[in-house]
């Protein structure tokens, strides 16, 4: 919206973002807390059509070839589908790219694999100029949006002022990630009344939930917990010794090694390979090493009650089963919308 606020000096003209609502989705609203919203960065119109162009423009790299996108596609659930992504020079970073959405309910606001960085504002700042990602400096970045036909006038309307600088490219990001909010599985609909899953399906629902076999909740949420994440930091049995530190690394506190973020269990259909490493090609990879796989080390979470057994050793049905029910936790409207 254009304002006028002298009108004697036309020349005196602001533009005012226009409010915008995050659509809650109403198992979040009856199971869950309010997202996060940033006082100082609320959602509008313009700061949202603003990030979403940001997202997928090249601009932002050095050479500009390389959006945030192409290692977060939408059809991938905004991650790739590589085990490691490379930035503008083909150099392979060590982290498998993870999926956005629902990232407004991450209540801790600590982002990435191991936490390490706090606040989506403050993440967006780091993969510009990571080496092994876009490798741009900010100052580059600037000038070429500042330099650009379109920009100025999108970050007026989006934030009053044609001055670009980094916290403002941030904040629009940062809305435009807000609004990726995946509630559409099958099991959603389910759990809201609204269809039917198989008897497959609801077995697989009863092992992720039964503490006698799959034992799979308490870090993964459940029917009460939307997200299928705690958003916490944990060691799941990969590995005896550990090349990557994890939350180790970043707290400098060995009894935290090897630990990282439970990831979400929506979408697993677009989201392969898995794990930090992007070790295990296949959700079967993943529920054999549940059952059989678990290697044991000092910090192994106290959640992984059957470590010296190898693991929750599943029937090879209910294996079957647990598959067709994380599934049913993919959301196929979520991957065609963005
Ligand atoms: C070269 C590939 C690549 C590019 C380009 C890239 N990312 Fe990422 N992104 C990753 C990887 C890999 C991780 C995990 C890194 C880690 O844990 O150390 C990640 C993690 C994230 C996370 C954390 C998600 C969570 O749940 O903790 C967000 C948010 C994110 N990226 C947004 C962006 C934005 C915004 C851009 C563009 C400014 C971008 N990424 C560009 C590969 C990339
Ligand atoms: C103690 C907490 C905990 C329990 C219990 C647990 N997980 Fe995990 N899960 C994690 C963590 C942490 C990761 C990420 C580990 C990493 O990458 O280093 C993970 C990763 C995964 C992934 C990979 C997702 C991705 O996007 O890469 C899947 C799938 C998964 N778990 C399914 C399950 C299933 C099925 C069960 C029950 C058989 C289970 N988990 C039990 C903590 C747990």
């Amino acid at each position: 919206m254009l304002f006028c606020f002298s009108c004697e000096n036309e020349s005196i003209n602001k533009y005012v973002a226009t409010p915008s609502k995050l659509s809650i989705p109403k198992l979040f609203e009856d199971n869950i807390l309010a997202p996060i919203i940033p006082v100082d960065n609320p959602q509008t119109i313009e700061g949202v059509a603003l990030g979403k162009k940001l997202f997928f423009d090249s601009i932002l790299s050095v050479n500009n070839t390389q959006a945030c996108a192409d290692c977060h596609a939408p059809e991938n659930a905004f991650t790739d589908s590589d085990r490691f992504s490379d930035g503008v020079d083909g150099i392979l970073g060590n982290r498998n790219s993870m999926p956005l959405f629902n990232l407004a309910w991450n209540y801790d606001e600590k982002f990435f694999w191991d936490g390490n960085t706090f606040s989506l504002e403050h993440q967006a700042f780091v993969p510009v100029t990571d080496p092994i990602e876009m490798k741009s400096t900010w100052t580059e970045v600037e000038q070429k949006l500042e330099q650009h036909p379109e920009y100025p006038l999108l970050f007026e309307k989006a934030f009053g002022t044609s001055k670009i600088d980094s916290t403002l490219v941030t904040k629009a990001i940062a809305q435009f990630e807000r609004t990726l909010i995946s509630a559409n599985s099958k099991f959603d609909r389910f759990l809201l009344g609204e269809g039917e899953l198989t008897p497959q399906e609801l077995n697989g629902f009863n092992v992720f939930m039964d503490e006698t076999k799959g034992d799979c909740f308490h870090c993964h949420g459940s029917d009460k917990n939307p997200l299928w994440t705690d958003n916490i930091f944990h060691n799941n049995g990969l590995d005896e010794t550990f090349t990557d530190l994890g939350l180790g690394a970043v707290t400098g506190d060995p009894a935290d090694n090897g630990k990282f973020k439970s990831p979400s269990l929506r979408n697993l259909a677009f989201t392969a390979p898995y794990m930090h490493d992007g070790r295990f090609t296949t959700i079967e990879d993943v529920i054999n090493h549940y059952s059989e796989g678990l290697k044991n080390s000092s910090t192994i979470d106290p959640l992984m009650k059957k470590v010296a057994q190898g693991g929750v050793g599943l029937s090879d049905k209910d294996k079957v089963d647990l598959k067709a029910f994380l599934l049913s936790l993919s959301d196929h409207d979520f991957v065609k919308n963005n």
